[in-house]
């Protein structure tokens, strides 16, 4: 067993675990959902509101948005991105070569790294394994990610193993700079991220190869990049048997309610998504019995709050007919009091999932809720 991770309960039915890994700033119990704060803010809460409320364990930054502005110095003069924005929780941050090719323009991958130009000024960034790993030093995250090569969707054969190949010699590139600037040995993490496309043998190499580097934790990449959802889920299951059973395990990006039950049952344990902030900010919140919008005229005089029983601030102090007022004229409130229902809400389902794992009955449960909604989206 690793010191920092360790493995509390295993599911007798599907690969569901029970976990606590072990951070600089706390430690998490696993599995586990972690809000996207990618500009070192979750988008329209406060710190208080993220942990108070939500009930959030740990949460995500970005490297290369962070990088562009306001820069990692500052943040590290500042005494690190936990002081500078006030949250004294774990962060784990993305590298940034992902964001890198899909947000920049005219970005250029070569064996050291990604060339590109900044998307808010067009200045000339590069980030390389040096770089992602000293600007996640910078920001002082508890768990700093590897820059990966994540091939598109679909892609071919020849182009995918070549990605494979690059991500193994970065993630091991990164893990010797990690560890000669004591990064690593220090208490903070590295994870890496395993790619492989759709290519199932190509996924089970990729982990195997990581998996051989020893890194304190490992990541699924390359998945909701435009795949339907079958075929993500078979990525997944495609990559997840292939990790160390005793290291925690992250997909990235992801998903559903849905979608997290089915990859616990693989055997993920930490997912992070801007679904629930994202959508939030358009009106939509979450339900047992589905996602639903609140600008819906049959939200209008209803009274009851956006889910009756759950026990969060919007739920406990707020009508339907309240918060669809608010989103029907603009008001900001409306975004923050929808984010923090619905990041709750995710949270909560990890709660669940946690005490379901304990219990030992998180297929049968997981099975119903997931039935119940949904049939309410239908
Ligand atoms: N975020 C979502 N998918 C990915 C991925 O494949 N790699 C990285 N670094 N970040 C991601």
């Amino acid at each position: 067993m690793s010191e920092h991770f360790q493995l509390i309960k295993k599911d007798a039915e599907t690969g569901a675990r029970r976990g606590r890994l072990k951070t600089l700033h706390g430690a998490i119990e696993t599995p586990i959902f972690m809000p996207v704060g990618t500009q070192a803010t979750v988008k329209g809460l406060t710190p208080r509101q993220i942990k108070e409320d939500v009930g959030a364990q740990i949460i995500l930054g970005n490297t290369y948005h962070l990088n562009l502005r306001p820069g990692s110095e500052l943040i590290r003069d500042a005494g690190g991105l936990h002081k500078f924005m006030s949250w004294d929780g774990p962060i784990l941050t993305d590298s940034g070569g992902f964001q890198a090719f899909s947000l920049a323009k005219l970005s250029k991958l070569t064996e050291e790294g990604v060339a590109f130009q900044s998307h808010l000024d067009g200045s000339k960034v590069f980030l390389g394994p040096r770089e992602v790993m000293t600007i996640q030093a910078n920001l002082g995250s508890d768990i700093a990610m590897v820059i990966d090569e994540c091939p598109p969707y679909p892609c071919k054969k020849d182009d995918c193993v070549k990605a494979v190949e690059r991500t193994t010699r970065w993630a091991k590139a990164c893990k010797e700079i990690a560890t000669d600037n004591g990064f690593l040995g220090s208490g903070h993490h590295v994870f890496a991220i395993a790619q492989g496309s759709e290519f199932e043998d190509l996924r089970r190499r990729s982990a195997e190869e990581l998996a051989e580097l020893d890194f304190p934790g490992y990541a699924i990449g390359g998945v909701s990049v435009g795949e339907p959802e079958p075929e993500m889920l078979k990525q997944v299951r495609a990559t997840a048997p292939f990790l160390p059973e005793d290291k925690p395990r992250y997909t990235m990006g992801l998903g559903t309610p849905p979608q997290m039950l089915k990859m616990i049952a693989a055997g993920v344990d930490m997912f992070d998504c801007v679904l629930p902030s994202r959508v939030a900010r358009n009106g939509a919140f979450f339900t047992p019995d589905g996602m639903k919008n609140i600008r819906n005229s049959r939200f209008a005089t209803d009274l009851k709050p956006l889910v009756v029983g759950m026990e969060n601030y919007t739920c406990r102090n707020f009508t339907r007919a309240y918060l669809r007022h608010l989103t029907m004229a603009k008001e900001m409130l409306s975004c923050t009091l929808l984010t923090l229902h619905n990041l709750h809400f995710y949270l909560n389902l990890m709660e669940q999932a946690r005490a379901r794992i304990e219990a030992g009955d998180f297929s049968r449960w997981s099975a119903s809720w997931i039935e119940r909604y949904e049939a309410g989206e239908k």
